[in-house]
This record gives structure tokens, sequence and C-alpha cells, in this order.
């Protein structure tokens, strides 16, 4: 099994975040407007509906590259922007494990 990757950098990513209820309530807002500080031509922002995984916002998806992370925290966007967007490496910790199943290889 190959681990996570988001080596290829594209010219554009699109940040989704979710702003609907649960989210919302779980501080999606600020989740949100700290991505807002970080866009720019190459990182688009926006807020979206629900996204169907209420119980593990805030929901964060990435695209492209289909990435989805979980219960992020204003605290965790600036690491999403310089480890993923930027470095073209994913936040482990924050990954979704509907989406992104731990690969059991990679703990020994
Ligand atoms: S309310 Fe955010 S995923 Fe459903």
């Amino acid at each position: 099994m190959t681990t996570p990757s988001a080596a290829v950098c594209p010219k554009r990513w699109l940040v989704q975040v979710c702003h609907h209820r649960s989210c919302d309530r779980g501080g999606s807002a600020a989740v949100l407007a700290a991505f807002r500080e970080h866009q720019s031509p190459t990182i688009l922002v926006a807020e979206s509906d629900c996204m169907g995984q209420c119980s593990a916002g805030p929901t964060v998806k990435v695209m492209p590259g289909n990435t989805w992370y979980c219960q992020v925290t204003a605290e965790d966007v600036p690491r999403i922007v310089e480890q993923h967007l930027h470095g073209g490496e994913l936040v482990r910790d924050r990954l979704h494990p509907r989406f992104h199943p731990p690969d059991p290889s990679a703990e020994r």
C-alpha cells in the first residue's frame, strides 16, 4: 500500500471549508477566516454546504487530490498551507480516516 501524498503540486488549489451547522458549531468560521488569510492566485478558498462528514467537522476538502481533513482548527491552517499546499505533503494527523485509512506499514 502506498502512503498518501500530495506530491503533485497543481497550479491552483481549491480549499473548501464546510460552513454548515455542525462544522460551524465546531469553529469552521475561524478555519475559513484562517484559510482566507492565505488566499492567493494559486490558493482559492471557498465555503461549502454540508459535505456529509458532520460528526468529524470542521471538514476541509482540498482539490485536486480529493484530500479530506477532519476536526480542523484555525491553528492547523498554517500547517496545511505550508506542508500540503506549498510543500506537497499531506498533514497526516488531520486526514479524515474514512477517506484516508491509516497505512499499517507506516507504523513499523
Ligand atoms: S456540517 Fe460540515 S460536513 Fe456536515
